[in-house]
């Protein structure tokens, strides 16, 4: 008998002293442990148990603020989970208020739209949402969540247009929709994306229109406007940006004259422009880039003798074909 209690005591010693050194932050892992049942407790979460402390690394895609010491759980990353049936993004990811980021990609089976619990979190920099069925429109709860910095919604099936809005958030420095289905045109308001906004890709979308002329006020690093339906002019992406290191605008509808442009950036490294009606001459200040890596202007109406010098006889002719009469190496002579 007296074993029997000298047992049960040591027991209920080191049950508590578990529980004493837990750092994982209850409501944390109430809100956790309701995500795992709300996705139908898929079995790469199999590790998140009540009993044990959230903060452990046990936990998979789970980690807490070790930082300040508040153990508050500040990423959550679920990547690859597979879903027995489709399940929409649990509403109570909402309810972790340190969130910085929240990464949720390559999930089969998760459908419905983004949930408006999200507008909760606050601290949230990051969210990326990526290769899922996720669908619906970008939300417009987005633009009050003022901590974020980059937004990655790509390869889902929203839909709907872009909201103006997200140019107000002051800390954003990239947007990320690459294929999705959205329609509409690229809005105005982007231009007034903050000074360090830097990366603008929404390639394989269903945009129209025109490029808006306010984005030359951006200093883009790198845009990706490729696979949409855009037209007409998009010189103001070249001009005043002295930071353009990689832009594709391949297989759209844009029409302008490309000898007119001025590139003020010395770094650029890819340029992508084929598939398109874009006409006029190819411009010699292209033979000054150092860097350029990629070139693609096939299927355009250029003409005229391609510059001679810099990188541009390194390219096969390939990357030259396809368009009204240019000419000089790596195609045939001008004659
Ligand atoms: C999305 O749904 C389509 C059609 O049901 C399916 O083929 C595809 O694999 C799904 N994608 C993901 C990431 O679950
Ligand atoms: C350039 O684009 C054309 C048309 O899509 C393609 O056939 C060619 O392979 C591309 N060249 C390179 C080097 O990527």
């Amino acid at each position: 008998m007296a074993r029997l209690s000298i047992i049960v005591l040591v027991i209920m010693v080191l049950v508590l002293r578990t529980a004493l050194s837990e750092l994982c932050n209850p409501q944390d892992k109430q809100a956790l442990l309701q995500i795992k049942k709300d996705l139908g407790n898929p079995t790469t979460l199999s590790s998140w148990l009540p009993n044990t402390d959230c903060c452990k690394p046990e936990w998979e895609g789970v980690s807490c603020d070790t930082d300040t010491k508040s153990y508050r759980v500040n990423i959550l990353d679920l990547n690859g989970l597979s879903l027995t049936k489709p399940y929409p993004i649990p509403s109570s990811v909402g309810n972790l208020p340190y969130l910085g980021s929240l990464y949720i990609s390559r999930m089969n089976n998760l459908v419905g739209s983004i949930p408006p619990s999200i507008a909760k979190l606050t601290k949230l920099g990051f969210i990326r949402i990526s290769h899922t069925n996720v669908s619906g429109q970008i939300p417009n709860f987005l633009s009050q969540m003022k901590s974020l910095i980059t937004i990655d919604f790509s390869y889902n099936a929203l839909s709907g247009t872009l909201p103006p809005s997200l140019s107000s958030l002051p800390n954003l420095v990239g947007i990320s929709l690459d294929g999705n289905r959205i329609s509409g045109t690229i809005p105005g308001s982007f231009g007034s994306f903050p000074k360090h906004f830097t990366v603008l890709t929404l390639s394989r979308n269903r945009l129209t229109g025109n490029i808006p002329t306010t984005l030359a006020k951006l200093g883009l690093s790198f845009v990706d406007l490729s696979e949409n339906m855009l037209e007409g002019d998009a010189s103001v992406l070249f001009g005043a940006n002295k930071n353009l290191r990689k832009i594709d605008l391949a297989k759209n509808l844009l029409a302008f004259d490309l000898g007119k442009i001025s590139l003020r950036s010395k770094n650029l490294e890819g340029l992508d422009l084929r598939k398109n009606r874009i006409y006029g001459t190819l411009p010699k200040v292209l033979t000054s880039l150092k860097y350029l890596r990629t070139l693609n202007v096939s299927y355009n109406n250029l003409c005229g003798q391609i510059p001679q010098g810099g990188k541009l006889q390194r390219f096969s002719e390939y990357c030259y074909a396809h368009n009204k009469c240019l000419c000089g190496s790596p195609l045939p002579p001008c004659t």
